[in-house]
């Protein structure tokens, strides 16, 4: 299904380099945890690849990518590069890179923000992306790295709480799927 060695080409052209090892990093731990938690392999590595592929294209352009794309999203996404850049990257994954996988767009779609009721997928991308080995942003982010491995719902709900934190305290638009995302956890976790 999917062409790695003409992605990465793409990907290593198209994005800067922190982005590109980010990225790669983020393939790496995917793998990694679809191998524990049984989940399929290509398509964790797929939709690794392609999940920040939109990243660094300027928001007038993430915005025509998604339009072309036809996905409706709120208007606080549709503004907010940080937020849209998950849309684009999945509006790209099936225009340009032919992923018809509802799973693998989801992942894409879902990797910043989390949502309610998320797939085993969707958490393995979710995790991999904020705790691959390139990462640097918050001490804990090993730990994250290895309690995914032992307990993913209990990395995934510590890393949605972090960000849940860190976006309310620097005054950014928290996305209302991250909040249903928590209160999902915590629900499961019987807290
Ligand atoms: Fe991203
Ligand atoms: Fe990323």
């Amino acid at each position: 299904m999917i062409e790695r060695k003409q992605w990465l080409a793409y990907l290593e052209k198209n994005l800067s380099s922190k982005r590109y090892r980010h990225t790669l990093g983020c393939a790496k731990l995917a793998k990694e945890l679809a191998k524990i938690y049984h989940a399929d392999l290509d398509k964790a590595d797929a939709a690794a690849l392609l999940h920040d592929v939109a990243k660094e294209m300027s928001l007038a352009d993430m915005q025509s990518v998604v339009l072309h794309s036809g996905t409706q999203v709120a208007n606080y996404v549709a503004g907010n590069a940080t937020l849209l850049h998950a849309y684009a990257s999945a509006a790209l994954a099936q225009s340009q890179f032919g992923v018809e996988d509802q799973e693998i767009l989801d992942a894409i779609l879902y990797h910043t923000t989390g949502r309610k009721n998320m797939s085993l997928l969707e958490k393995i991308i979710f995790i991999a992306d904020a705790a691959e080995e390139n990462r640097t942003y918050h001490p804990q982010i090993k730990q994250w790295r290895q309690e995914a491995k032992e307990d993913l719902d209990s990395a995934v709900l510590k890393v949605l709480e972090y960000n849940i934190i860190r976006v309310v305290q620097r005054g950014f638009i928290l996305d209302e799927n991250t909040v249903s995302a928590r209160n999902d956890l915590v629900m499961r976790d019987g807290r």
